[in-house]
């Protein structure tokens, strides 16, 4: 277990809390194991009903670790073993309802995970981006299957990238989100969901999500991705764009083909 995460019961519903304020709640490997584990013991505990993410210090998450990646692009960790892809599998065929509570940045998979949630309730002032050409990377989480199909090809494009971000309004606007509230509000209209859904019959609750999703398709889609984003993990262009990251600079592609 690792303090950059709080995972915590209130009857039901298991808490998945980002805690990791001084990095923007940026997601760590040993944050992704114990995120993983948890959905897992969840999954398999019939006194858990929901699962709800949120992010302390009014931030929801930064996205991956551009430090684990810099660790992929430079040989010293291998993309196949990283924890991430275990997380998007188990959440891609979890039975039970996952809300997410969104305030401040989300970005990368802080955006995506929203794909995967059956509420999300997002601050107004919300700010969500998916900037991935940016990083030389491609989209994950079967964004690039379930992005366009919700938004439509042109703004899930500019998403991708142009890396436009998207606030709130926005992501309550496009079906991204049941709701955009102010910020203080969002955790408690998140639990206060929760409590109620904690309350429905399980078995028609877990039926209704897997009729209303296709979970072969969501991981086959996710394996493709996660080929393509693992190429693209060791490539020259990613180096220049995590190295820049930690230069703080903008990354410079011109002399890359
Ligand atoms: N991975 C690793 N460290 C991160 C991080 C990430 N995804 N996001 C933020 N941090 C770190 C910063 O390096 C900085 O560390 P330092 O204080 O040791 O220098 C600290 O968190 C604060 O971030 P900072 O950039 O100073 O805050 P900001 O408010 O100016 O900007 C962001 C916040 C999130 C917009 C900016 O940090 C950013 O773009 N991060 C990268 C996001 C990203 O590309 N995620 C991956 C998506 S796939």
């Amino acid at each position: 277990m690792t303090a950059d995460l709080l995972i915590s019961r209130d009857g039901a519903i298991l808490e998945i809390g980002f805690n990791r304020p001084a990095k923007k709640n940026a997601l760590t490997e040993a944050m992704y194991k114990a995120i993983a584990d948890s959905l897992e013991q969840a999954s398999d505990d019939p006194d858990i009903r929901v699962v709800l993410f949120y992010g302390e210090g009014g931030i929801f998450t930064s996205g991956n670790d551009l430090n684990d990646f810099a660790q992929v692009a430079t040989g010293q960790r291998r993309a196949e073993d990283m924890e991430v892809m275990r997380v998007l599998h188990i959440l891609a065929g979890f039975q039970k309802p996952v809300i997410a509570a969104v305030e401040g940045l989300a970005v990368g998979i802080g955006l995506t995970l929203l794909l995967h949630c059956d509420l999300a309730y997002v601050a107004q002032d919300a700010r969500l981006t998916a900037p991935f050409v940016d990083l030389a990377l491609v989209p994950e989480a079967a964004s690039s299957l379930l992005m366009p199909a919700l938004i439509g090809h042109q703004k899930a494009f500019a998403l991708f990238a142009l890396g436009e971000a998207l606030s709130g309004e926005d992501a309550a606007r496009l079906g991204l989100a049941n709701a955009a509230l102010p910020a203080g509000d969002v955790l408690a209209q998140a639990r206060l969901s929760a409590q109620t859904l904690a309350k429905k019959a399980p078995g028609a609750l877990a039926t209704t999500k897997a009729l209303m999703r296709d979970s072969a398709t969501i991981r086959a889609r996710m394996d493709k991705e996660g080929l393509e984003f693992a190429r693209r993990l060791v490539s020259p262009e990613a180096r220049e764009a995590f190295m820049a990251f930690a230069q703080k600079r903008a990354p410079d592609f011109s002399n890359l083909a």
